[in-house]
């Protein structure tokens, strides 16, 4: 029997990694790295991530041998990250430079998965040369990782991005929330001056993995071709949920001095992937069908059932 190559993914109970688990489970073996949360999950290979140390990490991936690590570890709630500065320094920056050094030094391609978050929300549709200009820590943070992981591993391949798909019980996407509640009949308020270009993470994972099968390196954005604001996002899945839109209210970000600041324009342009694979990455309507699909198939159960 032939062996499958592997996997290392970091954030291993994390939204993209379970859903990279359950999308190349087949192809390739899966090693999930974990932090605290622990899960079970037929077919994975579940690791406890050993950060301690450069050589302990080191260790680890000596073992497993991985043909790339995916690092999706991170502090991802804008919010922890504002109130928690030294803490999203650490696992945003910190554990991306052990990661970075570790990779390096064994010779294994990496990917490390950024954000649409590094910008100050003045533009539209940017490309990846555009200078970064965070206006919160968590954009800080996922801008500081880049330049460090360049620095380190200029042959890492970064990825600008912002995905949604079908989450965990204990890990709701966007999308989850908006199907959630309006199954429920509850009325929500999505912002109609936020706009982003947001990809189903099925889309992402399959594009990663033709820039791997090219060898790219350096920064991508992998982003859906079109620019929608929050609202019309929610309004798109209601209509192909086959959901009540009515209960989706417009609200304004300007309108909530509150929350943390951030950006109301976060869109990338998706043309530099696009130019080296040669194809569309597709519309967020055409996402939002296949997200639909993904349930009636039911093979996104596991994953929501965790
Ligand atoms: N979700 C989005 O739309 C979005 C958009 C743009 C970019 N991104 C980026 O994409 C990546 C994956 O996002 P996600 O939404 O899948 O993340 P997520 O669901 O919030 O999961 C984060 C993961 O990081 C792990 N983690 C946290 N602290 C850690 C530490 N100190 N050491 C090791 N692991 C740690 C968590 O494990 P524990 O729970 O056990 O701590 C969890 O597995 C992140 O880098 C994020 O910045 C996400």
């Amino acid at each position: 029997m032939i062996k499958k190559s592997s996997i290392f993914l970091t954030g291993g109970s994390g939204l993209l990694a379970l859903n990279w688990f359950s999308l190349k489970k087949q192809d390739y073996s899966i090693f999930l790295g974990l932090n605290e949360r622990i899960i079970n999950l037929k077919d994975s290979n579940i690791i406890f991530i050993n950060f301690d140390s450069v050589d302990s990490f080191k260790n680890q991936l000596k073992i497993i041998q991985p043909s790339f690590v995916i690092h999706a570890a991170g502090l991802t709630s804008v919010e922890k990250c504002e109130y928690n500065p030294d803490l999203a320094y650490q696992i945003n920056v910190e554990l991306s430079k052990l990661v970075a050094l570790v990779t390096k030094e064994l010779k294994i391609p990496l990917v490390h998965i950024s954000t649409d978050h590094l910008f100050n929300g003045e533009s539209s549709m940017l490309l990846e040369e555009a200078p970064t200009c965070p206006i919160n820590i968590y954009g800080e943070t996922k801008a500081s990782a880049e330049k460090v992981i360049m620095q380190i591993n200029p042959n890492a391949l970064i990825i600008r991005t912002n995905f949604y798909a079908w989450g965990t019980t204990y890990r709701k996407s966007f999308s989850d929330y908006i199907i959630e509640s309006l199954r429920k009949k509850e009325v929500i308020c999505l912002f109609d001056d936020v706009y982003y270009t947001p990809i189903l993470a099925e889309k992402l994972i399959e594009t990663v993995h033709e820039l791997l099968h090219k060898k790219a390196i350096g920064v991508f954005n992998i982003v859906s071709d079109d620019r929608i604001s929050k609202y019309n996002f929610g309004i798109l899945i209601a209509e192909e949920f086959g959901l009540d839109k009515s209960l989706i209210h417009r609200s304004t970000l300007k309108d909530k001095p509150n929350l943390v600041r951030r950006p109301v324009d976060m869109s990338l342009s998706n043309k530099k992937v696009k130019d080296l694979i040669g194809k569309n990455l597709g519309t967020v309507k055409q996402h939002i069908a296949k997200l639909h699909q993904q349930e009636i198939e039911g093979k996104i159960q596991e994953i929501q059932l965790l």
